[in-house]
């Protein structure tokens, strides 16, 4: 394997069972990672495993291109329903969050007849071509994979503990998301903006949670200006941070919406779902591939929205984000390496510093704070545009005592992590 194939925890895993891994050594670890963000519902979780083995002994794959399947229709119709939308929705399904995103491109170029494409600062929106594009990382995400897709553009996001504009919040009045506005009339030129590609909470660029204001306002320079919103919910999405989607927090309907990670449950699915004229706008033949909705990932999807509409998966999300929160909010006054803490619902992220007032970013210590969380089996993960938030994606069936212990031994990381500064 290419090194540049990462892992962060050096451990094999043998099994697991709802928010605990075994490796193969014998050794049990509490999961706070969720698999990078998909295992929203669980290992193991008995709807999935029964859906997914009836879909097994059913057929594997016969390409929706080829001939066609109920689940792959089942699915389409159920996310038409849960994404927020004034008319009709249709949706189309890929396999991962970055082909989602690319399909979203596409449908909205196709739709406007324009090519212009707004990402924003500390976006993450996965590892193709335009999605790499559309990142806003260099290293490692773009660093040496140029040229990049052409006429995209970036424009600044809300991220209040450094503001780019070096305001405050509420003062500033959400300046930023005028600058938006500034950067596409002033230097794009609107009539050229196919779309604004948007994360809810910026995830890998460090779980950043915009002021209630911004995305409101992206909206309206959107529906201003004839751009589609594309709402990127592949991280922040399916119940991660307390609502389905994590954009009905702003009281927000975009016009395309991506989903995969936690949809799937593990297996490889993703969707594009949006107005049915905006998807029905390409030509027949232009969309597709191989795989996009296999059925037993279907089967998987189905069987996650049905929990997270009929079970108590979200209620759990909001009472775990509570728990989390008590735990870390204290601790902001007493370890003076953590900058921030901040999160929507379960979806947490610390931000460490070296110093509070110069905000050096501390990448080492959240390495470090890592590091000792594996060495006592807690699996945690990293974040962030400056390597140093640590990040929190507890499968959300996680049980009340589980999430304590892993608290337990996050928490007395954090308070090492104080000494060291
Ligand atoms: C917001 C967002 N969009 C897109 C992607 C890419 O998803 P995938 O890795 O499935 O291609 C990710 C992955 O982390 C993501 O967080």
């Amino acid at each position: 394997m290419p090194r540049a194939v990462f892992n962060t925890a050096p451990i094999f895993v043998a099994s697991g069972r709802g928010a605990e891994l075994v490796d193969v050594d014998g050794n049990v670890f509490i999961d706070l990672a969720g698999g990078l963000g998909v295992l929203n519902i669980g290992r193991a979780h008995p709807r999935v495993l029964e859906a997914v083995h009836a879909q097994v002994d059913a057929f594997l794959h016969e390409c929706f291109h080829v001939s066609m399947y109920e689940g792959y229709v089942a699915l389409a119709e159920a996310l038409n329903e849960l994404v927020p939308a004034p008319g009709p929705n249709k949706t189309m399904l890929a396999n991962s969050g970055a082909e989602a995103v690319e399909n979203a491109v596409k449908i909205s170029r196709y739709a406007t007849g324009r090519d212009g494409v707004v990402a924003l600062t500390h976006a993450f929106h996965g590892r193709t071509a335009m999605a790499m594009t559309l990142t806003a990382k260099h290293m490692p995400y773009r660093a040496g994979f140029g040229p990049y897709a052409p006429e995209v553009y970036r424009a600044p996001y809300a991220y209040c503990y450094r503001c780019p504009l070096g305001l405050r919040y509420p003062g500033c009045g959400v300046a930023c998301a005028g600058a938006v506005a500034d950067r596409i009339d002033s230097e794009i030129g609107a009539e050229r903006i196919a779309c604004l590609v948007v994360e809810p909470v910026a995830g890998e660029g460090g779980f950043i949670v915009p002021p209630p204001e911004y995305l409101p306002a992206l909206r309206q320079i959107c529906t201003e200006r004839g751009i589609l919103y594309v709402d990127d919910e592949v991280q922040a999405g399916m119940g991660r941070t307390g609502r389905i989607l994590a954009i009905e927090h702003y009281g927000v309907v975009p016009d395309i919406v991506t989903t995969a990670k936690s949809l799937g449950a593990g297996l490889p699915i993703s969707a594009v779902t949006g107005p049915a004229d905006v998807m029905d706008s390409v030509h027949v033949g232009g969309l597709g591939g191989t795989y996009g909705g296999n059925p037993v990932a279907c089967a998987a999807a189905l069987a996650v929205i049905a929990e997270l509409t009929e079970g108590d998966l979200l209620e759990r999300a909001r009472r775990q984000g509570e728990r989390i929160r008590a735990r870390l909010d204290p601790l902001v006054d007493e370890v003076p390496a953590i900058g921030e803490v901040r999160g929507l619902g379960p979806m947490v992220g610390i931000e460490l510093v070296t110093d509070p007032v110069t905000k050096e970013p501390a990448k080492a210590l959240a390495d470090a704070v890592i590091r000792r969380c594996f060495e006592e089996r807690v699996l945690v993960l990293k974040a962030g545009t400056f390597d140093n938030v640590i990040r929190l994606l507890a499968p959300l069936v996680i049980e009340d005592g589980e999430l304590e212990r892993g608290l337990d031994v996050l928490v007395d990381a954090l308070r090492w992590a104080g000494t060291q500064v």
